[in-house]
């Protein structure tokens, strides 16, 4: 897999591996999604890309960010009939590299309620539950 920087041209493939992948909620519209974070940090939203068999195909997607205490990752994704052969850990680790490089010291992700079954995931890579509850409050709603 190749890991590069998402082009316009990922967006309609991206949009359907988040469908897919139960990433996209009625109330965030991921086409704007993609757009807002085109204007912060657009080389951290990275693709994977399959060339091994036939035209490349998207097959994972992740959104890193840092806002100069904390780096995030948003929309971590593999495409069903990759998962469980290493993909994810090698867009975490690619994500977890530029952020390091930025000198960010630690980076914090939300998992939803209804997706807990991903935590052993995360917990492979290193990654451990925080005593904190997240809030949150929308200031510009998508739809
Ligand atoms: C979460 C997700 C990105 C993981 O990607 P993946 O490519 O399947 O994961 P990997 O193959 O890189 O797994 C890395 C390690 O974690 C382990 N692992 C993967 N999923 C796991 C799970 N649900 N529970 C426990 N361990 C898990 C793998 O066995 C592997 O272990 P190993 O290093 O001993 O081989 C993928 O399952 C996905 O896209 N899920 C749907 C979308 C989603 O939930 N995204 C996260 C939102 S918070």
């Amino acid at each position: 897999m190749l890991i590069r920087a998402y082009t316009d041209a990922d967006q309609s493939a991206v949009v359907a591996l988040w469908q897919t992948c139960g990433l996209t909620r009625p109330w965030n519209d991921p086409v704007k999604d993609i757009a807002r974070k085109l204007e912060v940090r657009p080389e951290w939203f990275l693709v994977g890309v399959e060339t091994a068999s036939g035209p490349p195909a998207v097959v994972a997607s992740a959104m890193f960010g840092y806002d100069g205490h904390r780096g995030w990752v948003n929309y971590l994704a593999v495409r069903p009939d990759r998962q469980s052969g290493g993909l994810g850990a090698a867009l975490m680790a690619h994500g977890e590299g530029l952020l390091k490089a930025a000198g960010c010291p630690k980076i914090n992700l939300l998992v939803r309620t209804g997706n807990l079954q991903v935590i052993g995931f995360y917990q492979r890579l290193g990654y451990g539950i925080d005593e904190v509850t997240s809030l949150g409050k929308r200031l510009i709603p998508d739809t």
